[in-house]
């Protein structure tokens, strides 16, 4: 078990406020990794659920393109599950789910920029995959720490250290293994904790139990002992320092499917993985413990309930004590909002919260106020910065069914546009709308959500344009 007594000085700065017990952390994978059980995993240990299948669910109906947008369309279920909050080992989580399907969105990347670290879920039969070396390089840029979860060792896996060679060259990041299996699929026996020098015990017949710990275990086949021996000596010990600034990744091998090494991992979160950090803002940097709140909208969801045209701003708050009721100035237009129905997400329910800290993440229902990227404080002018924006790949020409609906259309691309799901161009003189987006999917989604949300049937043509970008 990871030592929570060596923790960095630097988080002494946050130590007894409420901030320093966040953890603001999303799952990364590519599809089919394990990323939604183990998602589940995590919150039952957490005791945010208590049967498994509940976010299961999701995770099917997701794979297929169709359902997974009439999913999405059921608000209720996307948002709750959008980001989860759940406490566990004196730690409080906050977990965001970055959108799971194979294409990139906007909002996966801006979803990155609200987290403090991640968890890379890969699937050990086939090492690193593209979707997770994209996602990887997003959270690189930002240096954000990362633990590597090597999961489906039940099953016929790569060789491990092949898998950890693999993870250290394409990413370029140093790898330092927690704990080492022995065998995988039918053979796997478990996994050995190289700091502590215990066995994980993999039963293979009941597979809903936890593994068994021995304590003080002595290796006795001796291919695994000096396989344990060139590990420990090949690959450099785990440095918290070095984590934090994302350079090393402590992984860990496991299978989320049984239970098997998710405790261990996520008291490797509570652990290490950093709380709230200063965030990056104009003029000045904002502290986490500055009383003063302030925060940022980093994902916007508009419809969630289609009989009213609400949306939920996600704020995700940097410094302060957050109170219901107070009110916040939004940066840009000085518009000052009373935000009296701010929302808790858990895994399975939205509640109304009193209070929230630095890393936590509230929904605020608003009528179209509030727009990815802004900054909202108690009144200082700040501006929060590094919430990317980006240029668009695709860009398709919008063509109306009914020419008597482009009042409606405009009105459904603006709504969509401040959501982030595409950008929105009109020449400057007439013609069509003109969206563009950074993937694929982001427009079956905006034709689907078109058609359905605001009744407007569209098309989306080629453009005559290639590129757009801001001059
Ligand atoms: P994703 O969110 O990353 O897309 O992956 P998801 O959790 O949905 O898992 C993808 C598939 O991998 C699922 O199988 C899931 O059960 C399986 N899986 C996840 N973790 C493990 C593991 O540790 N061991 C094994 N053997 N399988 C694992 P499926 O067949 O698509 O769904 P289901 O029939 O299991 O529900």
């Amino acid at each position: 078990m990871p030592d929570s007594a060596a923790l960095p000085a630097s988080d002494a700065r946050l130590a007894g406020h409420p901030a320093g017990l966040r953890r603001t952390f999303a799952i990364i994978s590519h599809p089919d990794a394990g990323k939604t059980t183990l998602t589940e995993k995590l919150l039952l240990f957490g005791g945010a659920i208590h049967v498994a299948g509940a976010v299961k669910a999701r995770g099917e109906a997701r794979r297929a393109r169709s359902d997974w947008m009439k999913i999405e369309q059921q608000r209720g279920i996307s948002v709750t599950t959008s980001v989860m909050h759940f406490e566990y080992g004196g730690a409080v989580f906050n977990l965001l789910d970055t959108p799971g399907h194979e294409d990139f969105s906007e909002d996966t990347y801006r979803t990155l920029t609200a987290v403090d670290s991640a968890v890379m879920v890969i699937d050990a039969a086939k090492g690193i995959e593209a979707r997770t070396r994209k996602l990887f390089e997003i959270c690189r840029l930002r240096d954000v720490p990362i633990i590597t979860f090597i999961n489906k060792m039940d099953r016929e896996s790569k060789d491990p250290i092949e898998l950890l060679d693999e993870v250290a060259s394409t990413l370029a990041l140093d790898v330092s293994p927690m704990t080492w299996p022995t065998g995988s699929g039918q053979n796997f026996k478990g996994t050995y904790d190289l700091a502590n020098n215990r066995m994980l015990v993999f039963d293979n017949t009941d597979k809903t139990r936890i593994g068994e710990v021995i304590e003080n275990y002595q290796i006795a086949d001796s291919n695994f002992a000096e396989e344990v021996e060139l590990v420990r000596a090949g690959y450099p010990a785990f440095d918290l320092e070095s984590y934090r600034a994302g350079h090393l990744s402590p992984v860990f091998f496991g299978s989320a499917y049984n239970n098997f090494g998710v405790k261990e991992l996520l008291d490797a979160i509570a652990a290490w993985a950093p709380p709230p950090r200063p965030q990056p803002a104009e003029p000045r940097p904002i502290e986490p413990t500055e009383p003063k709140v302030s925060g940022f909208v980093f994902k916007v969801q508009a419809n969630m309930d289609p009989n009213h045209r609400d949306r939920i701003a996600f704020l995700r708050l940097c410094s302060g004590k957050f109170r219901r009721g107070m009110k916040l100035t939004q940066m840009g237009t000085s518009k000052v909002l009373s935000v009296n129905s701010p929302i808790l997400f858990f895994a399975r329910e939205r509640e109304i919260v009193e209070e929230a800290w630095p890393g936590d993440i509230i929904g605020i229902p608003n009528h179209g106020v509030l727009r990815v990227g802004d900054t909202l404080t108690e009144g200082e002018t700040l501006k929060i910065v590094g919430i990317p924006n980006f240029a668009p790949e695709i860009l398709r020409r919008v063509r109306l069914e009914d020419p008597m609906k482009s009042k409606q259309l405009r009105r459904a691309l603006e709504d969509l546009a401040e959501e982030g799901v595409t950008q929105v161009f009109r020449r400057v003189i007439g013609g069509d709308h003109i969206v563009g987006v950074v993937g694929e999917l982001q427009l079956d989604v905006l034709k689907t959500r078109v058609e359905a949300e605001y009744n407007v049937h569209i098309d989306l043509a080629p453009a005559p344009f290639e590129t757009a970008r801001w001059i």
